[in-house]
């Protein structure tokens, strides 16, 4: 059995389950909230360390405004009302992406981090305006400016994912088989599941197959 430490999720379909079931793609954001809450819990029945959820990429400036404005609302409504359980549940909040969002949202993820910052059950990192290819960019200028070596371990530290093992399943619901520009060198050797079903959709059966399925793969990293 593949012990499980990392899982990260390409959280897609809120806009088309949105439009389908209420008429509306923000509707489908609140939806999926409600998803990510009940897939956290699972994560932590599962004994998961590291749950990493793509909530809005370098790419979803694209979108219109105010549907960026509500996926925001979203987000600060949700930290604001629940880092406190987040807190007493022993979750540890992390933000995968550079902050640069209104004040009071920065200020928000800033504290959220802060204050879960020594909890230990469950790491929750949330990429927030996260592009794989600006954080390899972002890297590498880095261990530049540091005179460092390039090695994949030098790398590595050098990514936002730093101390962050690698994960060991990706989903990505929403029936479609893209990357999305999301982890591009941690997914190296990560299991990929891809989902038919919508985000708002995804439910804890459909968390625990996939998991069930991954424990029972021989992954050979090369090896035989
Ligand atoms: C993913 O759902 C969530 C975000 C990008 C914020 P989408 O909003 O991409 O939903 P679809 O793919 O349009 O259905
Ligand atoms: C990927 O979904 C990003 C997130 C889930 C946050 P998108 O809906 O933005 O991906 P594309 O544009 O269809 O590839
Ligand atoms: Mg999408």
């Amino acid at each position: 059995m593949n012990p499980l430490n990392h899982v990260a999720i390409i959280m897609d379909g809120n806009g088309r389950w949105g439009l389908k079931y209420k008429n509306s793609r923000n509707e489908g954001h609140r939806a999926g909230l409600r998803t990510v809450e009940k897939i956290i819990r699972e994560s932590i029945k599962n004994n998961i360390k590291f749950l990493t959820l793509f909530a809005f990429s370098t790419e979803n400036w694209k979108r219109p405004k105010k549907e960026i404005n509500f996926l925001f609302n979203l987000l600060e409504n949700f930290l604001q009302n629940k880092i406190d359980d987040l807190y007493n549940q022993n979750i540890k909040l992390k933000i995968l992406g550079k902050k640069n969002f209104p004040k009071k949202i920065n200020k928000l993820l800033y504290l959220s981090e802060k204050k879960t910052f020594k909890n230990n059950r469950l790491q929750v990192n949330l990429a927030l305006n996260y592009g794989s290819k600006s954080e390899l960019i972002n890297a590498f200028k880095s261990i530049k400016k540091n005179k460092d070596k390039i090695t994949e371990k030098t790398l590595s530290k050098h990514l936002l994912t730093k101390n962050i093992p690698d994960p060991d399943i990706l989903i990505r619901t929403g029936n479609t088989k893209r990357l999305s520009n999301f982890l591009l060198w941690q997914i190296a050797y990560t299991e990929i599941f891809f989902e038919k079903k919508l985000w708002p959709a995804f439910n804890e059966a459909d968390y625990n197959k996939i998991i069930t399925n991954y424990k029972k793969i021989k992954r050979n990293f090369g090896n035989i």
